[in-house]
């Protein structure tokens, strides 16, 4: 199978490590190890120290394994695959699709989500959302028109990037039902999962609620722990998750040793980080809220119910890809234009996760303030 380039990746391989600012990244700042091995239990401290580098269960650590099922309401060790997020997200859509089947993704969506199942030949109907002066909603009931038993999956982000929807708890429920109803698979990407902003309650991961999904969550969004590279993948299917395993013994066969201890104490201490993440996040929409107030004519804003990042509309001539390319240039400020989401050239994700969030829009202000129209 040949892949199309990963736009997003291409443009974060561009500038992550040379611009100055990060304007759009949907990862949070990563923690030190110092701040994670002090949140270790005497057990823990015991396997860092004395940890052989050999190989690992192809399925994760036991006691990883442990540390992940805490956080769901039903799902056994066996039930359980470690991988990283991407090599969960390449297996189980070369195990689960084959050419001509029909799968049904939300747009605009990290490439890899949908562009693995279009590569393989797969037929692809988008579920798009419904924007209203910045505000994201996607209607359940649109899938009704793009859902058969034909379609073999839906795959669904809750929370989303880059708009930061998410839907209610009823929402979920007449999702499965449409899927149940027509026999589908929901592939459930939950890499934000908690990172919720509304006093609503928090929605139950996909695999502990309908039994032919398969859920994602990862240490990089959630946690702050990308370089971790830990993902783990959830469901009640295990001749599905047996192909899982058997197709990974041709890509990374297991984890690293030393990050699936580091896993282990983050999951063990989830309130921890998730904590000090939402408590950076609110406090950036705030900001984020007074600026675009200041710059009403320039862009929509409203803040999302969930995740880290958020989508937003700019009033400007040019497409955002072209600002984005003279702001980066003239300030050193990377945004990520939608064109990198192939979702028209309107919009640009905003990623509220790092602490220089308020240096960097006091950056963007004074060169709004000075420059001519964009
Ligand atoms: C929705 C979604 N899924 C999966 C991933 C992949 O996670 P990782 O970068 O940890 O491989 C990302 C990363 O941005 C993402 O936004």
């Amino acid at each position: 199978m040949k892949l199309k380039d990963f736009a997003i990746e291409r443009y974060f391989a561009k500038y992550e490590f040379s611009a100055k600012y990060m304007m759009s990244s949907s990862d949070c700042d990563g923690f030190g190890m110092d701040e994670v091995l002090s949140l270790a239990s005497t057990s823990e401290k015991a396997d860092w120290l004395g940890l052989k580098l050999g190989y690992t269960e192809t399925r994760g650590s036991i006691p990883l394994r442990k540390a992940i099922q805490k956080h769901y309401q039903n799902i056994g060790l066996d039930e359980i695959i470690v991988t990283s997020p991407g090599e969960a997200n390449f297996i189980l859509m070369n195990v689960l699709l084959s050419k001509g089947d029909e799968v049904v993704c939300m747009a605009p969506m990290y490439q890899s989500l949908y562009q693995i199942a279009k590569d393989l030949g797969c037929r692809l109907s988008l579920w798009e959302p419904i924007e209203d002066e910045g505000a994201w909603h996607y209607e359940v009931d649109s899938l009704n028109h793009l859902i058969s038993e034909k379609t073999k999956l839906l795959i669904v982000n809750f929370p989303h990037n880059p708009t930061g929807y998410s839907p209610t708890k009823e929402e979920q429920l007449e999702i499965i039902k449409i899927c149940r109803k027509n026999d589908v698979y929901i592939f459930s990407d939950e890499m934000y999962r908690f990172l919720d902003h509304t006093q609503r309650a928090r929605l139950p991961s996909m695999c502990d609620v309908y039994e032919k999904s398969i859920s994602l969550w990862g240490t990089s969004k959630t946690f702050g722990l990308a370089g971790v590279r830990i993902g783990w993948i959830t469901s009640k299917d295990r001749d599905l998750l047996q192909k899982i395993e058997n197709f990974k013994d041709y890509l990374s066969i297991c984890s690293s040793a030393p990050s699936e201890i580091l896993a282990t104490i983050a999951l063990n201490n989830l309130d921890y980080f998730l904590q000090r993440n939402l408590e950076k996040i609110r406090h950036n929409i705030e900001l984020f809220k007074t600026f675009q107030k200041k710059h009403k004519a320039l862009f929509d804003f409203q803040a999302p119910p969930a995740s880290s990042t958020a989508f937003v509309r700019f009033h400007i001539e040019s497409s955002t890809a072209e600002f984005a390319e003279k702001l980066v240039k003239e300030t050193g400020i990377m945004l990520l234009p939608s064109e990198a989401f192939e979702y028209g050239s309107e919009h640009a994700r905003i990623g509220f996760g790092r602490k220089n969030f308020e240096e960097v829009l006091s950056v963007l202000d004074t060169y709004l303030s000075g420059s001519e129209k964009p």
